[in-house]
């Protein structure tokens, strides 16, 4: 018979535990909210009336709503009052003695029937599970943030876990208006396996200096349509969480692109821990908001465009509007461009090869052109600080958002975009989870537009497999080289992966 759950225990009340409060007394259940102390109970009673309340200023709630909502969440300091609790659900620090010591307690306190759930992001809940008489009766409830915002819940369950007890929590999860995507128990699940890499690796960007923090955020937001970009979005999470993350996935992959970046580490030793602090990798303070630079305007009397094909053409037209004289060369013969201030050369892959078949090589930037809204300018070298500038105030002219960068294969975008979409077909081929479950998982836990596989199909798999191809030559990291299954997929010519796969 189905478990029914009616009165449930949030111990922690942080960035995540409050909002999961939130979201079962809006489904109509009773709450026992648990804290460390009274100054953290505090602090989660604010986040609580804070987070409601926003909803009543935005017209989503009616004070009447919002008072039954708090009215049904029971706040304290004491484990103890557990005890009746049909369901617990932890969100403290992701810590594993944390965890454990908390697991044991709760097994002393809580009825016999009483389920345990973690929300935690990549711990192995069979770890903590073992601490307690009740492995079966422990399970994973991963939230995703803002709680009461997203809709996905991932649901973990272990070797142990008693047969049924995952369909009953994914029954919940619906209750609470969420899509569950039910797995086992691998470091990272699906969801923070997947970002946690990508944000990571954007970490690295920054420290190799391929670009910056504000140019990265912007390509990915404007470029790829996420809702942030990965910096902001680290903030958000928090650095110490972030981090924890990268080391569990570290320890269970030993793939160092999932070694917490040293500038993670250094963040977090300093407390600048994102949001929650006033300050990550952004500075939140009133009147420090994240500000993106502009660059000064330069005079440009002639555009060199190397390249051939619409893009090429579509460009020269969008300069001559402009009242910009313009040329274009294909890559075969730079002679129409030799003469140009600046020169761009249509490309995603590195362009210092046609910058020294010119004689102003330094007057040469490569440009790559991502959806609608974001121009990749990549220096070389030789690239001079003037033709870099030209070139960024030319993109503006054009309305588009230049993305600073240096000439590496992939530039930004697709350095980080490929390296995660082929992580997703090695998920799917290693047989953890599905192409709907990972594609759910990723737009209803990160709120991206579209999920891997959706995004895969779309650039097409050749594209991806391609450009995966040249990122592994440049960087020879080896989880870029492409995925088996991709490489089959091309290779058969088949278009589409979620048809053959799904
Ligand atoms: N931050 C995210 O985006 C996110 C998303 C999904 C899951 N998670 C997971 O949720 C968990 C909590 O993360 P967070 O970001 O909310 O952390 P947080 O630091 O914002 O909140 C943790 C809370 O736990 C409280 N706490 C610490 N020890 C306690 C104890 N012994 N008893 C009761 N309360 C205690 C702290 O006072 C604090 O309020 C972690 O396992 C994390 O991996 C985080």
């Amino acid at each position: 018979m189905a478990r029914t759950f009616e009165t449930v225990g949030v111990v922690g009340l942080g960035t995540m535990g409050a909002g999961i409060a939130e979201v079962f007394a809006r489904a109509g259940l009773s709450v026992i909210g648990v804290e460390a102390d009274e100054a953290a109970l505090a602090r989660g009673r604010d986040h609580l009336e804070g987070s409601t309340g926003r909803a009543v200023a935005r017209g989503k709630l009616t004070t009447e709503r919002q008072q039954e909502i708090l009215g049904r969440i029971t706040l304290t300091t004491s484990r103890e009052d557990l005890a009746d609790a049909d369901l617990v659900i932890e969100a403290i620090p992701e810590v594993m003695e944390f965890k454990r010591g908390l697991f044991a307690d709760l097994d002393r306190i809580c009825k016999p029937s009483a389920v345990l759930a973690t929300n935690t992001s990549s711990l192995s809940v069979t770890a903590i599970a073992a601490t307690t008489s009740r492995p079966a009766q422990v399970i994973g409830m991963h939230f995703f943030n803002p709680a009461p915002i997203m809709k996905l819940v991932e649901v973990i369950h272990t070797v142990v876990t008693e047969d049924g007890l995952a369909a009953d929590i994914a029954d919940l999860a619906r209750r609470l208006g969420k899509t569950p995507v039910t797995v086992g128990d691998r470091a990272g699940f699906v969801v923070n396996r997947l970002l946690l890499s990508y944000l990571n690796h954007a970490c690295g960007l920054v420290e190799s200096r391929l670009s910056t923090r504000d140019d990265i955020d912007a390509a990915m937001k404007l470029g790829v349509r996420f809702p942030m970009g990965p910096f902001t979005l680290l903030d958000l999470i928090g650095l110490d969480t972030s981090y924890e993350v990268c080391e569990v996935l570290f320890r269970e992959s030993r793939d160092r692109r999932h070694a917490p970046a040293p500038v993670l580490r250094e963040l977090v030793t300093a407390g600048l821990l994102g949001r929650k602090t006033g300050r990550g990798f952004y500075p939140y303070a009133e009147g420090t908001a994240p500000t993106h630079e502009t660059a000064a305007r330069s005079a440009v009397s002639m555009v060199g465009i190397v390249g051939d094909g619409q893009d090429a053409a579509a460009l020269l037209a969008r300069f001559d509007a402009a009242g910009f004289k313009a040329v274009v060369a294909e890559t075969s013969d730079l002679t129409p461009v030799a003469g140009a201030d600046v020169v761009i050369a249509l490309s995603d892959t590195p362009v210092v090869e046609l910058a020294v078949r010119l004689p102003h090589p330094e007057r040469l930037v490569g440009l790559h052109l991502v959806g609608d809204g974001v121009a990749e300018i990549a220096s070389t070298v030789l690239t001079s600080d003037e033709a870099a500038a030209a070139a960024y105030d030319l993109m503006k002219v054009i309305g588009r958002a230049p993305v600073r960068c240096r000439d590496r294969a992939g530039l930004v975008v697709n350095a980080l975009l490929y390296p995660y979409l082929n992580d997703a077909v090695r998920m799917l081929e290693s047989g953890y989870s599905t192409v709907e479950d990972i594609d759910n998982a990723m737009r209803l836990g990160c709120g991206y537009p579209a999920g891997p596989f959706e995004m895969l199909d779309a650039i097409g798999l050749e594209k991806v497999r391609d450009g995966l191809r040249a990122l592994y030559a440049e960087y020879r990291e080896p989880s870029f080289a492409p995925a088996p299954l991709l490489d089959q997929l091309v290779t058969a010519g088949v278009p589409s992966i979620r048809e053959h796969a799904g």
